[in-house]
């Protein structure tokens, strides 16, 4: 299973990138996590970008390319799927990811949007804030990754339903019903990714199926 993950910041994709990742044993390519493993290690890199996290702006493109393009070769040497959790973050990156997975014959199956509201998100980061103490959780930075999202990355949901690989799940539902909700969806899907081609799907969107997964 080859899934990429487009939602704002608060949504989940950490949290529901491990479900998926332990469930379908395949590794979970957190862009984030790993700008924030070389600011904590204080490698060049994570000098270079440490300004940008820390004002919630996108690091430059190529950066994040590079890693992303590590992870998909290293996934492809091991034969496994990916579930890529950060990346992309504009229309420029999902162009980029989808030429650099094409070419290794491993363009995602998948692409999943987490669906929330601002003020659902912003009380999420600020609890987390007080739990964790990440730099970009102030308020006001976390108001500027969300004008982002909604400025450069929340396009490209488009994208991916024109492609007919988008599923949309609401995540304003608690983490565990969410995580039912993913898992049904991509093991429904599982038989069909390699067997039908892009042209021939459909979007899914469960957006509106609180009860079938227990909300009733
Ligand atoms: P990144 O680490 O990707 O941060 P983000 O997108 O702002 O997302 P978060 O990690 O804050 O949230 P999440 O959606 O993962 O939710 P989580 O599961 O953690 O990126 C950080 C920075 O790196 C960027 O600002 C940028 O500078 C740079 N960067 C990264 N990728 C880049 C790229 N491709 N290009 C350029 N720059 C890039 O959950 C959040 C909280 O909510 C947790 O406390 C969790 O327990 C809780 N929670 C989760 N789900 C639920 C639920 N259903 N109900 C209640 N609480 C929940």
């Amino acid at each position: 299973m080859r899934v990429l993950m487009v939602a704002p910041p608060g949504a989940g994709k950490g949290t529901q990138g491990a479900v998926i990742a332990a469930h379908f044993d395949i590794p979970h390519v957190a862009t984030g996590d790993l700008l924030r493993d070389h600011v904590a290690r204080q490698t060049p890199l994570g000098r270079a970008v440490r300004e940008h996290l820390d004002r919630g702006d996108l690091v430059p493109d190529e950066i994040v390319l590079d890693m992303v393009r590590d992870a998909l070769m290293s996934a492809k040497a091991n034969g496994t799927g990916y579930v890529l959790d950060g990346m992309p973050r504009n229309i420029t990156q999902a162009r980029a990811v989808y030429q650099v997975a094409k070419a290794l014959d491993m363009t995602a199956n998948v692409a999943l949007h987490l669906k929330a509201d601002d003020d659902e998100l912003i009380r999420r980061l600020l609890a987390r804030a007080a739990l964790e103490h990440r730099a970009d959780d102030t308020e006001e930075v976390i108001r500027r990754r969300l004008a982002l999202y909604h400025e450069v990355t929340h396009p490209i949901v488009r994208w991916y339903e024109e492609r007919g690989i988008l599923v949309s799940v609401d995540a304003m539902r608690p983490v565990e019903r969410v995580g039912r909700q993913i898992l049904t969806a991509l093991e429904a899907m599982r038989p069909l990714v390699d067997l039908v081609p892009e042209h021939a799907r459909r979007p899914v969107d469960l957006t509106g199926l609180g009860a079938a997964f227990g909300d009733g």
